[in-house]
């Protein structure tokens, strides 16, 4: 690691150990506290992902950090402190905000996400990428749950990190989240170097619910396992194990996870009327195109059949036109 990296990780330790006495001990993050303790954050997971909390001041990390021998250069650089041109002076990036620590998978501090505790704008602000923050790289949580990976032999993926938090809380402690963005090549590649089993968990909102379907495909493409868990009224993982508990967040929705086709199905019906004869044959297409890309003869039978019986349709019909579907797109 260079010596200007090292420096950097330093002072991202140090500031998450100061965030998060100032949200546990101080008066000034009392606010913060109540906010977290009210959406259902325990202690235990407070002191379990260092949570912490940035002071609504402009300068408290600047002097904090500055102190302690860190240069404005490499304090700027990892992304802790902007340079503001109008006054030429340097700002701290986050303020007033609960404070995620992100850490690498050697469990180093590489970057923070603050969120805001009422309706200011951004909800979550990030750090940016630095020398050592890279977010298409990174997965929340993975430093914890890459042994229970291992042993459990499945990830489960998750949008945010309160659904990430909360459902290591409820003991899926396989879980891990993006920071913010799609899933990239690399998280994959991350990912396959401990499991080939994804369990999808996304927000069930429709914004989710699109990008669990684009994750799907990706890690399909990929050769993984796919599951997808889905929730009901729009709810995300966090707001449902608030409404319904955790046990039943572990038994109806991680154990009652859809296999990739199932979801498929789900997702390709959502907002359609099968009772209108074009968007019934326009779905059938659909389904057939993903049954064609699915490389287990068996389970290619097995979804023909079900469509076939559904859609009163014959089996002959829909394997010749699956054969077709499969050709035109290769
Ligand atoms: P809560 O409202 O705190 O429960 O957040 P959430 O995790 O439910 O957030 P949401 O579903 O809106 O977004 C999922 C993830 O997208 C978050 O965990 C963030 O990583 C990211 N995200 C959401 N809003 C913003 C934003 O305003 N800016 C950035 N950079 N990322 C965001
Ligand atoms: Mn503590
Ligand atoms: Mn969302
Ligand atoms: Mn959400
Ligand atoms: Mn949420």
């Amino acid at each position: 690691i260079p010596e200007a990296s090292r420096q950097m990780m330093e002072a991202h330790d140090l500031l998450k150990k100061f965030y998060h006495h100032l949200l546990v001990n101080t008066k000034e993050g009392q606010e913060a506290l109540e906010y977290l303790l009210g959406r259902g954050f325990t202690s235990e997971t407070i002191e379990k992902f260092q949570i912490g909390y940035a002071l609504d001041s402009w300068d408290f990390v600047y002097k904090f950090l500055t102190k302690r021998g860190y240069t404005d250069d490499i304090l700027e650089k990892a992304g802790l402190i902007i340079f503001r041109d109008r006054d030429e002076k340097y700002f701290d990036r986050f303020r007033n905000r609960v404070m995620f620590p992100i850490m690498d998978h050697q469990g180093n501090t590489i970057a923070f996400s603050g969120r805001a505790l009422g309706d200011d704008e951004p909800k979550y602000l990030n750090s940016p990428e630095t020398p050592i923050f890279n977010k298409s790289q990174v997965l929340y949580n993975f430093n914890n749950a890459r042994p229970h990976i291992r042993k459990k032999e499945q990830v489960v993926l998750f949008e945010g990190f309160a659904d990430c938090i909360s459902a290591v809380r409820a003991g899926v402690e396989n879980a891990v989240a993006t920071m913010g963005t799609a899933l990239t090549d690399l998280h994959l590649k991350l990912i396959k170097r401990n499991t080939d089993h994804v369990l999808i968990c996304y927000d069930s909102d429709s914004a989710g619910l699109a990008a669990a379907n684009r994750a799907a495909n990706m890690l399909a493409e990929a050769g993984f396992q796919v599951k997808a868990s889905v929730m009901p009224d729009g709810l995300d993982p966090d707001d449902y194990i608030k409404k319904y508990g955790e046990k039943s967040f572990i038994s109806d929705v991680i154990g009652s996870s859809l296999t990739y086709m199932a979801f498929k199905m789900q997702y390709l019906r959502k907002g359609k009327n099968l009772n209108n004869e074009g968007e019934r044959i326009h779905y059938i297409e659909e389904v057939l195109s993903e049954i064609s890309h699915l490389p287990n003869a068996v389970e290619r039978d097995h979804y023909l059949r079900q469509l076939s019986s559904e859609f009163s349709l014959s089996l002959d019909a829909l394997e010749q036109q699956q054969r077709k579907i499969f050709f035109a797109e290769k």
